[in-house]
Protein backbone atom coordinates (compact mmCIF):
# COMPACT_ATOMS: atom_id res chain seq x y z
CA UNK A 1 0.00 0.00 0.00
CA UNK A 2 1.02 3.71 -0.83
CA UNK A 3 1.57 5.68 2.28
CA UNK A 4 -1.28 9.05 2.10
CA UNK A 5 -0.46 12.56 3.57
CA UNK A 6 -2.70 12.49 6.75
CA UNK A 7 -4.39 15.74 5.42
CA UNK A 8 -5.86 13.50 2.95
CA UNK A 9 -7.28 11.24 5.60
CA UNK A 10 -11.29 13.07 5.06
CA UNK A 11 -10.85 11.91 1.66
CA UNK A 12 -11.03 8.39 2.65
CA UNK A 13 -14.53 7.89 4.55
CA UNK A 14 -15.25 3.91 5.37
CA UNK A 15 -12.24 3.38 2.67
CA UNK A 16 -8.84 1.57 4.13
CA UNK A 17 -5.16 3.69 3.93
CA UNK A 18 -1.78 3.57 4.69
CA UNK A 19 -0.18 6.58 6.99
CA UNK A 20 3.16 6.84 8.55
CA UNK A 21 4.48 9.49 11.23
CA UNK A 22 5.14 9.86 14.46
CA UNK A 23 3.22 9.40 18.08
CA UNK A 24 1.71 12.91 18.80
CA UNK A 25 -0.31 11.64 21.57
CA UNK A 26 -0.65 8.40 23.32
CA UNK A 27 -3.42 7.19 26.03
CA UNK A 28 -3.89 3.48 26.35
CA UNK A 29 -7.64 3.37 27.82
CA UNK A 30 -9.61 -0.21 28.13
CA UNK A 31 -8.85 -2.53 26.21
CA UNK A 32 -7.59 0.31 23.37
CA UNK A 33 -5.05 2.20 22.88
CA UNK A 34 -5.61 5.50 21.49
CA UNK A 35 -2.65 7.31 19.31
CA UNK A 36 -2.39 10.78 17.68
CA UNK A 37 -0.60 10.30 14.60
CA UNK A 38 1.44 12.99 13.00
CA UNK A 39 3.23 13.87 10.01
CA UNK A 40 4.62 17.17 8.36
CA UNK A 41 0.65 17.86 7.19
CA UNK A 42 -1.47 16.84 9.85
CA UNK A 43 -2.46 15.05 12.83
CA UNK A 44 -4.83 12.43 13.24
CA UNK A 45 -6.54 9.74 15.92
CA UNK A 46 -5.66 6.05 15.23
CA UNK A 47 -7.06 3.65 17.77
CA UNK A 48 -5.72 0.31 18.14
CA UNK A 49 -7.39 -2.71 19.50
CA UNK A 50 -6.61 -6.74 19.85
CA UNK A 51 -3.04 -8.16 18.64
CA UNK A 52 -2.40 -3.90 17.67
CA UNK A 53 -3.25 -2.89 21.11
CA UNK A 54 -0.03 -4.86 22.47
CA UNK A 55 2.24 -3.45 20.06
CA UNK A 56 0.87 -0.31 20.74
CA UNK A 57 0.33 -0.25 24.48
CA UNK A 58 3.95 0.62 25.39
CA UNK A 59 4.89 3.06 22.96
CA UNK A 60 6.43 6.37 23.98
CA UNK A 61 5.51 9.69 22.51
CA UNK A 62 7.61 10.50 18.66
CA UNK A 63 8.06 6.78 18.06
CA UNK A 64 8.08 6.38 14.43
CA UNK A 65 5.42 3.97 13.21
CA UNK A 66 3.38 2.84 10.04
CA UNK A 67 -0.71 2.13 10.10
CA UNK A 68 -2.68 0.47 7.93
CA UNK A 69 -6.41 0.54 9.14
CA UNK A 70 -10.03 2.17 8.01
CA UNK A 71 -11.09 5.59 8.03
CA UNK A 72 -14.27 6.15 10.45
CA UNK A 73 -16.05 9.39 10.73
CA UNK A 74 -16.23 9.97 14.57
CA UNK A 75 -17.37 13.42 16.17
CA UNK A 76 -15.60 12.62 19.57
CA UNK A 77 -12.21 11.96 17.19
CA UNK A 78 -10.01 15.87 17.00
CA UNK A 79 -10.63 16.84 13.28
CA UNK A 80 -14.09 14.56 12.72
CA UNK A 81 -12.18 11.06 11.57
CA UNK A 82 -10.49 8.22 13.44
CA UNK A 83 -8.45 5.03 11.65
CA UNK A 84 -9.21 2.29 13.16
CA UNK A 85 -5.92 -0.01 13.37
CA UNK A 86 -5.57 -3.29 11.67
CA UNK A 87 -1.83 -3.34 11.35
CA UNK A 88 0.33 -1.16 12.96
CA UNK A 89 4.22 -1.42 12.24
CA UNK A 90 7.09 0.11 14.49
CA UNK A 91 10.20 1.90 12.63
CA UNK A 92 11.09 3.35 15.55
CA UNK A 93 10.37 2.88 19.06
CA UNK A 94 11.53 6.39 20.59
CA UNK A 95 12.98 6.94 24.06
CA UNK A 96 11.34 9.16 25.95
CA UNK A 97 11.25 12.68 24.66
CA UNK A 98 12.92 15.12 26.95
CA UNK A 99 10.37 17.83 26.23
CA UNK A 100 6.77 18.04 28.21
CA UNK A 101 4.68 21.06 28.59
CA UNK A 102 5.09 24.11 29.85
CA UNK A 103 9.35 24.38 29.50
CA UNK A 104 11.06 27.47 29.38
CA UNK A 105 12.08 29.44 26.08
CA UNK A 106 15.51 28.88 27.28
CA UNK A 107 15.25 24.76 27.51
CA UNK A 108 13.56 25.00 24.40
CA UNK A 109 16.48 26.57 22.62
CA UNK A 110 18.79 24.20 24.38
CA UNK A 111 16.71 21.70 22.48
CA UNK A 112 15.90 23.02 19.45
CA UNK A 113 16.75 20.04 17.42
CA UNK A 114 14.03 18.40 18.55
CA UNK A 115 11.88 21.44 19.05
CA UNK A 116 11.67 22.30 15.44
CA UNK A 117 9.01 18.95 14.96
CA UNK A 118 6.71 20.72 17.36
CA UNK A 119 3.21 22.23 15.80
CA UNK A 120 4.13 25.68 16.38
CA UNK A 121 7.87 25.68 15.08
CA UNK A 122 6.40 23.61 11.97
CA UNK A 123 3.62 26.09 11.38
CA UNK A 124 6.64 29.12 11.45
CA UNK A 125 8.76 27.10 9.23
CA UNK A 126 6.05 26.88 6.33
CA UNK A 127 5.26 30.04 6.42
CA UNK A 128 8.72 30.98 6.32
CA UNK A 129 9.39 29.02 3.13
CA UNK A 130 6.50 30.74 1.55
CA UNK A 131 8.07 34.23 2.32
CA UNK A 132 11.34 33.06 0.62
CA UNK A 133 8.98 31.64 -2.43
CA UNK A 134 7.50 34.69 -2.53
CA UNK A 135 10.19 37.00 -2.71
CA UNK A 136 11.85 35.13 -5.62
CA UNK A 137 8.35 35.24 -7.67
CA UNK A 138 8.13 39.03 -6.53
CA UNK A 139 11.25 40.15 -7.97
CA UNK A 140 11.46 37.55 -11.00
CA UNK A 141 8.48 38.53 -12.58
CA UNK A 142 9.45 42.15 -12.53
CA UNK A 143 12.61 41.38 -14.62
CA UNK A 144 14.94 41.14 -12.18
CA UNK A 145 18.06 38.95 -12.04
CA UNK A 146 19.25 37.46 -8.47
CA UNK A 147 23.10 38.50 -8.10
CA UNK A 148 24.75 36.98 -5.84
CA UNK A 149 28.17 38.78 -3.96
CA UNK A 150 30.96 37.33 -1.75
CA UNK A 151 30.31 37.10 2.22
CA UNK A 152 34.49 37.13 3.10
CA UNK A 153 34.84 41.26 2.59
CA UNK A 154 36.98 43.81 3.51
CA UNK A 155 34.65 46.96 3.96
CA UNK A 156 32.20 47.53 6.33
CA UNK A 157 28.88 49.23 4.79
CA UNK A 158 26.81 49.58 8.03
CA UNK A 159 29.06 50.57 10.47
CA UNK A 160 32.47 49.21 11.86
CA UNK A 161 30.62 48.03 15.31
CA UNK A 162 28.93 45.17 14.37
CA UNK A 163 31.52 43.73 12.43
CA UNK A 164 32.83 40.11 12.50
CA UNK A 165 36.41 39.87 11.75
CA UNK A 166 38.15 36.67 10.14
CA UNK A 167 41.57 35.67 9.84
CA UNK A 168 41.95 35.21 5.44
CA UNK A 169 45.09 33.98 5.25
CA UNK A 170 46.85 36.47 7.84
CA UNK A 171 44.64 39.47 6.76
CA UNK A 172 41.92 40.71 8.63
CA UNK A 173 38.55 40.21 6.85
CA UNK A 174 34.86 40.54 8.02
CA UNK A 175 31.51 38.78 7.07
CA UNK A 176 29.38 40.39 4.76
CA UNK A 177 26.93 42.99 6.23
CA UNK A 178 24.94 43.50 3.17
CA UNK A 179 25.24 42.49 -0.35
CA UNK A 180 24.88 46.25 -1.32
CA UNK A 181 28.36 47.82 -2.02
CA UNK A 182 28.44 44.95 -5.14
CA UNK A 183 25.45 44.99 -6.02
CA UNK A 184 25.88 48.88 -6.67
CA UNK A 185 28.63 47.94 -8.79
CA UNK A 186 26.78 45.16 -10.42
CA UNK A 187 23.82 47.00 -11.38
CA UNK A 188 25.92 48.65 -14.09
CA UNK A 189 25.67 45.27 -16.22
CA UNK A 190 22.00 43.57 -15.04
CA UNK A 191 20.83 46.91 -14.32
CA UNK A 192 18.13 45.13 -11.92
CA UNK A 193 18.89 42.65 -9.64
CA UNK A 194 18.05 41.11 -5.66
CA UNK A 195 19.32 38.51 -3.48
CA UNK A 196 18.58 36.00 -0.66
CA UNK A 197 21.50 35.37 1.62
CA UNK A 198 22.48 35.25 5.46
CA UNK A 199 24.49 38.91 6.25
CA UNK A 200 26.42 38.98 9.33
CA UNK A 201 26.48 41.37 12.42
CA UNK A 202 28.07 40.78 15.73
CA UNK A 203 25.07 42.70 17.84
CA UNK A 204 26.86 42.60 21.07
CA UNK A 205 22.99 42.55 22.43
CA UNK A 206 20.35 40.01 23.06
CA UNK A 207 17.25 41.17 22.14
CA UNK A 208 14.10 40.18 20.99
CA UNK A 209 14.83 41.18 17.08
CA UNK A 210 18.75 40.67 16.75
CA UNK A 211 20.10 37.68 15.75
CA UNK A 212 23.86 37.49 14.50
CA UNK A 213 23.49 35.75 11.43
CA UNK A 214 20.13 36.84 9.99
CA UNK A 215 18.52 35.99 6.52
CA UNK A 216 18.89 39.46 4.27
CA UNK A 217 16.83 40.23 1.00
CA UNK A 218 18.16 42.94 -0.76
CA UNK A 219 17.75 44.96 -3.96
CA UNK A 220 19.16 47.41 -6.15
CA UNK A 221 18.04 49.10 -9.29
CA UNK A 222 19.19 51.45 -11.55
CA UNK A 223 17.84 54.72 -12.45
CA UNK A 224 14.88 53.99 -9.67
CA UNK A 225 14.26 56.93 -7.59
CA UNK A 226 13.26 57.71 -3.74
CA UNK A 227 9.64 57.58 -4.34
CA UNK A 228 9.30 54.53 -6.40
CA UNK A 229 11.64 52.81 -3.66
CA UNK A 230 9.22 53.11 -1.45
CA UNK A 231 6.31 52.01 -3.39
CA UNK A 232 8.29 49.20 -4.09
CA UNK A 233 9.20 47.94 -0.77
CA UNK A 234 5.46 48.38 0.59
CA UNK A 235 4.48 46.00 -2.93
CA UNK A 236 6.65 43.58 -1.70
CA UNK A 237 5.65 43.44 2.04
CA UNK A 238 2.03 43.29 1.16
CA UNK A 239 2.70 40.24 -1.69
CA UNK A 240 4.88 38.56 0.92
CA UNK A 241 1.62 38.76 3.39
CA UNK A 242 -0.85 37.97 0.56
CA UNK A 243 0.95 34.98 0.18
CA UNK A 244 0.93 33.65 3.88
CA UNK A 245 -2.59 35.02 3.94
CA UNK A 246 -3.67 32.45 0.68
CA UNK A 247 -1.72 29.43 1.61
CA UNK A 248 -1.25 28.90 5.74
CA UNK A 249 -4.58 29.73 7.05
CA UNK A 250 -4.09 26.81 9.33
CA UNK A 251 -0.69 27.00 10.43
CA UNK A 252 -1.71 30.74 11.54
CA UNK A 253 -4.54 29.74 13.22
CA UNK A 254 -1.60 27.92 15.18
CA UNK A 255 -0.02 30.78 15.78
CA UNK A 256 -3.45 32.13 17.35
CA UNK A 257 -2.37 35.25 14.81
CA UNK A 258 -4.87 38.55 14.53
CA UNK A 259 -5.56 37.70 10.58
CA UNK A 260 -7.79 40.78 10.25
CA UNK A 261 -4.99 42.87 11.23
CA UNK A 262 -2.67 41.13 8.06
CA UNK A 263 -5.67 41.51 5.91
CA UNK A 264 -5.25 45.09 6.27
CA UNK A 265 -1.63 45.37 4.80
CA UNK A 266 -2.41 46.58 1.42
CA UNK A 267 -0.58 49.76 -0.47
CA UNK A 268 -0.04 52.62 0.09
CA UNK A 269 1.69 52.61 3.83
CA UNK A 270 1.45 56.12 5.98
CA UNK A 271 4.27 57.99 5.14
CA UNK A 272 6.32 60.33 7.30
CA UNK A 273 8.92 61.70 7.64
CA UNK A 274 11.41 61.56 10.75
CA UNK A 275 10.69 65.05 12.35
CA UNK A 276 6.75 64.11 12.05
CA UNK A 277 7.47 61.08 13.71
CA UNK A 278 9.12 62.96 16.35
CA UNK A 279 6.22 64.76 16.58
CA UNK A 280 4.13 62.53 16.48
CA UNK A 281 5.73 60.85 19.46
CA UNK A 282 6.35 63.69 21.53
CA UNK A 283 2.35 64.27 21.25
CA UNK A 284 1.72 60.42 22.69
CA UNK A 285 4.33 61.05 25.54
CA UNK A 286 7.64 59.86 23.90
CA UNK A 287 10.45 62.40 23.67
CA UNK A 288 13.29 61.89 21.44
CA UNK A 289 15.93 64.55 20.97
CA UNK A 290 16.47 65.24 17.37
CA UNK A 291 19.47 63.49 16.08
CA UNK A 292 18.57 60.36 18.04
CA UNK A 293 17.66 57.41 16.02
CA UNK A 294 14.50 55.71 17.16
CA UNK A 295 14.71 52.79 19.33
CA UNK A 296 12.91 49.87 19.14
CA UNK A 297 10.05 50.89 21.71
CA UNK A 298 9.69 54.07 19.71
CA UNK A 299 9.05 52.52 16.26
CA UNK A 300 6.24 50.25 17.92
CA UNK A 301 4.81 52.92 19.10
CA UNK A 302 4.22 54.98 15.57
CA UNK A 303 3.00 51.77 14.28
CA UNK A 304 0.40 51.26 16.84
CA UNK A 305 -0.94 54.65 16.21
CA UNK A 306 -1.69 53.19 12.39
CA UNK A 307 -2.23 49.38 13.56
CA UNK A 308 -0.20 48.46 9.83
CA UNK A 309 2.83 49.22 8.52
CA UNK A 310 4.34 52.49 8.55
CA UNK A 311 7.58 54.17 6.43
CA UNK A 312 9.33 56.70 8.18
CA UNK A 313 12.01 59.20 5.65
CA UNK A 314 14.26 61.62 5.36
CA UNK A 315 15.99 60.69 8.86
CA UNK A 316 19.11 63.10 9.95
CA UNK A 317 22.66 62.32 7.73
CA UNK A 318 24.35 61.02 11.52
CA UNK A 319 21.91 58.05 12.05
CA UNK A 320 22.46 56.46 8.72
CA UNK A 321 24.75 55.24 6.57
CA UNK A 322 27.33 56.80 4.17
CA UNK A 323 25.63 55.67 1.54
CA UNK A 324 22.53 57.10 1.48
CA UNK A 325 21.84 60.17 -0.68
CA UNK A 326 22.02 64.17 1.17
CA UNK A 327 18.77 65.51 0.88
CA UNK A 328 17.54 69.14 2.35
CA UNK A 329 18.32 70.11 6.02
CA UNK A 330 20.87 67.52 6.87
CA UNK A 331 19.06 64.68 6.12
CA UNK A 332 18.96 61.54 3.61
CA UNK A 333 16.75 60.08 1.28
CA UNK A 334 16.60 56.91 3.25
CA UNK A 335 13.29 55.16 4.74
CA UNK A 336 12.89 52.60 7.27
CA UNK A 337 9.54 50.41 7.54
CA UNK A 338 8.29 49.63 10.69
CA UNK A 339 5.57 47.14 11.67
CA UNK A 340 4.13 46.38 14.66
CA UNK A 341 5.56 44.01 17.32
CA UNK A 342 8.71 44.08 15.47
CA UNK A 343 9.97 48.09 14.64
CA UNK A 344 11.94 48.12 11.62
CA UNK A 345 11.87 45.51 8.59
CA UNK A 346 13.32 47.20 5.85
CA UNK A 347 16.16 49.83 5.75
CA UNK A 348 16.59 51.65 1.95
CA UNK A 349 17.62 54.77 -0.19
CA UNK A 350 18.76 56.88 -3.02
CA UNK A 351 22.61 56.27 -3.26
CA UNK A 352 24.41 58.94 -2.91
CA UNK A 353 26.74 59.57 -6.31
CA UNK A 354 28.91 62.56 -5.20
CA UNK A 355 32.31 61.25 -4.37
CA UNK A 356 32.83 64.59 -2.46
CA UNK A 357 29.75 63.73 -0.45
CA UNK A 358 30.96 60.04 -0.05
CA UNK A 359 34.49 61.09 1.12
CA UNK A 360 33.17 63.36 3.67
CA UNK A 361 30.93 61.08 5.21
CA UNK A 362 33.45 58.01 4.91
CA UNK A 363 35.96 60.37 7.13
CA UNK A 364 33.32 61.15 9.85
CA UNK A 365 32.69 57.18 10.12
CA UNK A 366 36.95 56.81 10.50
CA UNK A 367 36.84 54.72 7.62
CA UNK A 368 39.90 54.57 5.36
CA UNK A 369 38.79 55.66 2.29
CA UNK A 370 41.18 53.07 0.22
CA UNK A 371 39.50 50.17 1.54
CA UNK A 372 36.32 51.25 -0.74
CA UNK A 373 37.84 52.18 -4.04
CA UNK A 374 36.37 49.88 -5.60
CA UNK A 375 32.89 51.46 -4.62
CA UNK A 376 34.15 55.00 -5.41
CA UNK A 377 35.18 53.08 -9.16
CA UNK A 378 31.30 52.98 -9.51
CA UNK A 379 30.62 56.79 -9.18
CA UNK A 380 33.32 57.47 -12.05
CA UNK A 381 32.22 55.50 -15.31
CA UNK A 382 28.66 56.30 -16.40
CA UNK A 383 26.88 57.01 -12.75
CA UNK A 384 23.59 57.06 -12.23
CA UNK A 385 20.73 57.46 -9.69
CA UNK A 386 19.53 54.56 -8.31
CA UNK A 387 18.12 52.88 -5.11
CA UNK A 388 17.63 49.81 -3.02
CA UNK A 389 16.44 48.24 0.08
CA UNK A 390 17.23 45.40 2.26
CA UNK A 391 14.45 43.45 4.08
CA UNK A 392 15.12 41.40 7.35
CA UNK A 393 13.37 37.87 6.38
CA UNK A 394 13.61 36.72 9.99
CA UNK A 395 11.76 39.76 11.07
CA UNK A 396 8.88 39.61 8.76
CA UNK A 397 8.26 35.67 9.96
CA UNK A 398 8.61 36.90 13.60
CA UNK A 399 6.10 39.77 12.53
CA UNK A 400 3.50 38.11 10.64
CA UNK A 401 3.79 34.63 12.67
CA UNK A 402 3.00 36.85 15.80
CA UNK A 403 6.25 35.82 17.58
CA UNK A 404 7.61 37.57 20.63
CA UNK A 405 11.31 36.87 19.29
CA UNK A 406 12.72 36.53 16.32
CA UNK A 407 14.63 33.51 18.00
CA UNK A 408 11.63 31.82 16.86
CA UNK A 409 11.51 32.70 13.70
CA UNK A 410 14.20 30.59 12.51
CA UNK A 411 15.18 26.85 12.64
CA UNK A 412 18.72 27.49 14.52
CA UNK A 413 19.11 30.95 15.71
CA UNK A 414 22.50 32.28 16.02
CA UNK A 415 23.28 34.99 18.81
CA UNK A 416 25.71 36.33 20.85
CA UNK A 417 24.74 33.81 23.66
CA UNK A 418 23.82 30.75 21.54
CA UNK A 419 25.50 29.29 18.42
CA UNK A 420 24.20 26.06 18.89
CA UNK A 421 22.69 23.11 18.24
O1 LIG B 1 18.87 48.70 7.80
P1 LIG B 1 19.99 47.79 7.38
O2 LIG B 1 21.22 47.78 8.18
O3 LIG B 1 20.27 48.12 5.87
C1 LIG B 1 21.23 47.53 5.10
O4 LIG B 1 21.93 46.61 5.41
C2 LIG B 1 21.24 48.06 3.68
N1 LIG B 1 22.56 47.81 3.12
C3 LIG B 1 20.16 47.41 2.90
C4 LIG B 1 20.14 47.87 1.46
O5 LIG B 1 19.80 49.02 1.23
N2 LIG B 1 20.51 47.01 0.54
O6 LIG B 1 19.44 46.28 7.34
C5 LIG B 1 18.33 45.96 6.56
C6 LIG B 1 17.33 45.14 7.35
C7 LIG B 1 16.80 45.82 8.60
O7 LIG B 1 15.73 46.66 8.31
C8 LIG B 1 16.38 44.63 9.43
O8 LIG B 1 15.09 44.19 9.04
C9 LIG B 1 17.38 43.58 9.05
O9 LIG B 1 17.97 43.96 7.83
N3 LIG B 1 18.42 43.44 10.07
C10 LIG B 1 18.46 42.44 10.98
N4 LIG B 1 17.65 41.40 11.19
C11 LIG B 1 17.98 40.55 12.20
N5 LIG B 1 19.06 40.68 12.97
C12 LIG B 1 19.90 41.72 12.80
N6 LIG B 1 20.99 41.82 13.56
C13 LIG B 1 19.63 42.66 11.76
N7 LIG B 1 20.24 43.76 11.30
C14 LIG B 1 19.49 44.22 10.29
MG1 LIG C 1 18.43 49.93 9.37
Amino acid sequence: MKFEEIRKVPDYDGKKIALRGWVYRHRAGKGVVFIVLRDSTGTVQCTAKGKEYEKAEPLLIESAITIEGTVKKDERAPGGYEVQVDKLGIVHAAERFPITKDQSKEFLRDVRHLWVRSQPMAATLKIRSTVFGAIDDFFRDRGYYEFQSPIFTMTAAEGGSTLFEVDYFGKKAFLAQTWQLYAEAAIFGLEKIYTIAPSFRAEKSSTSRHLTEFWHAEVETAWQDFDALQKQGEELVSFIVQRVLEGHRAELEILGVDIKALEKVKPPFPRLTYKEALEKLEKHGMKVPYGKDLRTKEEKKLCAMYGKPVIVTHYPKEVKAFYMKEAPGDTVLGFDMLVPHVGEIIGGSERETSIEELEKRLAKEGETFEDYGFYMDTRKYGSVPHSGLGLGIDRVVQWICGLDSIHEAIGFPRTMDRISP
